[in-house]
């Protein structure tokens, strides 16, 4: 795992808006696996001014949200949807038709999960998955002791998920209780991870994410698995790491800097 500490939420948040242009720019048509939440809303910001001020074409990216709740109506103003379209998708030009999410209102979620699973694969799989983390460890809404191999399905949301998104609702009891969600698997099957987490309400599932034990407690260590994750971090988010000093000695600043000898 590559683990790239910057010194505020602002430079990681820069650093990873940065790879997505760049990822875009160098292959226009790239398959994205996208995530929500507070965390990327200054990611998304600052993407689209990196893509407007170098002219990065986005008409052929194509996209998959990692996640979306379940049981509300389309257009809801929290469903993942709206929050995609009104934060990226309109306002940086990606068309919509490219542009994909479990429904909302799926009648039956275990075809819509089975649907979203193939549609992936048509696409050619995810070459990019961004990703977020929760402060229980999950990655998309897969919920501690999620299977480490599950895949797209319907998942019933912890207390302590519908405590820290009851923000975005008229309350917890107006909270969903369930999401459709990309599985574990779904998102190590991503040809590279990249995840930003910031803030010290994240620092302990951060070090347990990518020093602690591999398993089903913090989904996010799954992460340990995949050959090529990359963990872009803020310096409060990175308190808890025991190996804070050697991350810091092999990418001083978050730099991704290659060695070289000699
Ligand atoms: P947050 O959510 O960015 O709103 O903290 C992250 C997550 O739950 O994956």
């Amino acid at each position: 795992m590559k683990v790239l500490i910057h010194n505020s939420a602002e430079l990681a948040q820069q650093a990873v808006a940065d790879i997505l242009s760049n990822r875009i720019a160098a292959s226009p048509a790239s398959v994205l696996g996208l995530a929500t939440g507070g965390t990327m809303e200054a990611v998304y910001d600052r993407l689209i001014l990196a893509l407007s001020e170098s002219g990065v074409p986005v008409e052929e990216v194509k996209t998959f949200n990692l996640d979306e709740y379940w049981g509300l109506a389309p257009d809801h103003p929290a469903t993942y949807r709206s929050y995609m379209n009104s934060r990226l998708f309109g306002r940086a030009g990606f068309p919509v038709g490219r542009t994909f999410l479990p429904a909302s209102d799926a009648a039956d979620p275990v075809a819509e999960s089975a649907a979203y699973e193939a549609k992936i694969r048509d696409a050619g799989g995810i070459d990019l998955q961004l990703l977020g983390i929760g402060q229980n460890g999950h990655i998309g809404f897969n919920e501690p002791t999620s299977s480490l191999a599950s895949r797209t399905r319907l998942k019933t949301l912890t207390e302590s998920t519908r405590m820290a998104n009851q923000q975005y609702f008229d309350g917890q009891e107006a909270t969903p209780k369930y999401a459709i969600t990309m599985g574990i698997g779904t998102i190590l099957d991503a040809r590279d991870c990249l995840l930003l987490a910031t803030g010290s309400n994240k620092a302990d599932a951060v070090r347990k994410m990518i020093e602690g034990p591999l398993g089903a407690h913090c989904p996010a260590s799954a992460l340990q698995l995949h050959p090529k994750a990359t963990v872009v971090l803020d310096a409060a988010a990175a308190t808890d790491l025991t190996l804070r000093e050697y991350y810091q000695y092999v990418h001083p600043d978050g730099i991704d800097v290659q060695p070289s000898h000699g």
